[in-house]
């Protein structure tokens, strides 16, 4: 195979947007599409997307990125998919169609189905065997709420005539031909989302299917993170590709990030905010309020864990800021507006929106912004939500931190915040060590294509990855420890205050 004349394709279906990137062989990029799907809020707590709209986005991207490139189906070596990960949807086989809209990550309405899986048995009930604590986050108890909800569902899903899946699954199903031809297929970073796989067999597990009350038949077959799934539908853009690779995208950032040996990590600054550290070939469980989860697993391999800090709310809350305050009209422009002050005044906002994630794992929290004074401007609120992001971030690290036992030397970030010079600043401030920003920053599209071009032998392996990873930026610590805990001792005050806010 010329690699001068080829390319990998990975599409990133995320929270608010699907884009296609093209890459070439040097882990470069050649064009980008990109296009928003409308968020769906019907109720407090509630966060739906429309899969169909995604479909249809996708299909868009991919076209635009083609475009962009001027090139066609014929010079793409393979194609990978990378995911928000845990959003569930279910469709009917037969005519292709979703029976509701799809459950996003973020959204808190089963936080009745997981108290009562839990019983008296607590939250943790099941950790031993799927790694995940009973939280509304993941995919599981959003199908059962499907199941138990929509009009007729479960009778059709007993009736083996309903299909369930993460997004990856969707967006394989559709691209390898839907109705009469599509493949029903996940990969195992997805399946470690949705509490019904078990973390050691890599299998569905009967105990976890049971409790939660999910006819089998409805579940995609799992596979690894690397290896042919199918191919492109005869009709559409991508006819007779082949579709070689699936990350959930946190995952798709760490193999981007090329932390291939245990104990290495790096931090994701999207909607909302992921560490992972590679934990290597065995489940590690943890102490301190993070997930285990399976990291990659390529072709047949053995599978790779990591230990998760998942924050759900980061970009978001800029984003929150722009669309329902109207406090600036551009995201960059938050940046702007915290730099014209010298510190928060005071001001710390704790943006417990889905309840908090790691590592308190509180659904009762709520959103909290406290520290007011008359002082207080726009540009204290801009710098308090910043700040927020790094706090979280240095919550997590602490945890990674504990479990491990030996702390994390440096920090590799990536994500569309990590251009926030002032945010990578104090991050660095906070965590107290280097923080480090690779050249590619879109690791997560990154990590889905390399698994899609290590399947078809455009890429070798890992040190291919390893060796296409180049620095762009560090930025490291300059605070005194004291303003640093000092700060970090208010926003753990503040987190108090968001606890017990659901009737
Ligand atoms: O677990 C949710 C995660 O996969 C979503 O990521 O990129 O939308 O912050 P992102």
């Amino acid at each position: 195979m010329s690699t001068d004349e080829n390319f990998i394709l990975a599409i990133d279906e995320g929270t608010t947007s699907a884009r296609a990137i093209i890459f070439n062989h040097a882990g470069q990029i050649v064009a980008v599409g990109q296009q928003e799907f409308t968020q769906h809020f019907p109720r407090a707590g509630w966060v739906e997307h429309d899969p169909v709209e995604v479909w249809d986005a996708v299909r868009a991207v991919v076209g635009q990125a083609l475009s962009k490139a001027s090139i066609n189906r014929h010079q793409l070596a393979a194609v990978g998919i990378t995911n928000q990960r845990e959003t569930a949807v279910v469709w009917d086989r037969i005519t292709g169609e979703p029976v509701y809209n799809a459950i996003v990550w973020q959204d808190t309405r089963t936080q009745k189905i997981c108290e009562e899986l839990a019983g008296g048995e607590g939250a943790d009930r099941f950790k031993e065997i799927c790694g995940l604590p009973l939280a509304t986050y993941f995919s599981g108890p959003k199908v059962r709420w499907i199941l138990d909800n929509v009009e007729g569902a479960r009778e059709k899903a007993e009736a083996g005539r309903l299909a369930m899946g993460t997004m990856d699954s969707w967006v394989l199903w559709n691209l390898t031909g839907g109705v009469g031809g599509g493949v029903h297929i996940t990969d195992v970073t997805n399946a470690s989302r949705t509490m019904l796989m078990n973390i050691r067999t890599l299998d569905w597990d009967d105990t976890m299917i049971e409790a939660l009350g999910i006819p089998r038949s409805m579940l995609p077959e799992i596979r690894s993170s690397s290896e042919l799934y199918g191919y492109g539908r005869k009709e559409g853009l991508l006819i007779d590709t082949p579709i070689t690779g699936i990350l959930g995208d946190q995952q798709a950032a760490t193999f981007g990030q090329a932390c291939f040996e245990k104990g290495m990590a790096k931090n994701t600054y999207g909607t909302g905010c992921f560490m992972l550290q590679n934990t290597g070939t065995d489940p590690v469980f943890s102490k301190n309020g993070l997930l285990t989860t399976v990291c990659y697993k390529i072709g047949d391999q053995p599978a790779v864990y990591a230990l998760e800090g998942s924050i759900a709310v980061a970009g978001s809350l800029v984003q929150w800021l722009r669309d329902n305050l109207r406090m600036f009209d551009s995201a960059p422009e938050s940046e702007a507006l915290a730099a014209s002050v010298k510190d928060n005044g005071g001001a710390y906002f704790v943006p417990a929106f889905s309840g908090l994630f790691a590592p308190y794992w509180r659904p009762d929290a709520r959103g909290a912004l406290v520290g007011l004074t008359r002082y207080v401007n726009r540009g204290h609120i801009a710098r308090a939500v910043l700040e927020a992001t790094a706090y979280q971030t240095r919550e997590v690290l602490e945890a990674m931190d504990a479990d491990a036992g030996v702390p994390l030397t440096q920090l590799k970030v990536d994500g569309g915040m990590t251009s926030n010079d002032l945010l990578m600043q104090f991050q660095a401030d906070q965590v107290g060590v280097p923080v480090i920003r690779p050249k590619v920053a879109e690791t997560t599209a990154l990590g889905a294509a390399y698994a899609a071009g290590i399947a078809v032998g455009y890429w070798q392996g890992e040190q291919d990855v390893i060796d296409n990873w180049a620095e762009d930026k560090r930025w490291e610590p300059a605070v005194e420890n004291a303003e640093r805990d000092r700060l970090f001792r208010n926003w753990k005050k503040a987190v108090t205050k968001t606890f017990d806010w659901v009737d």
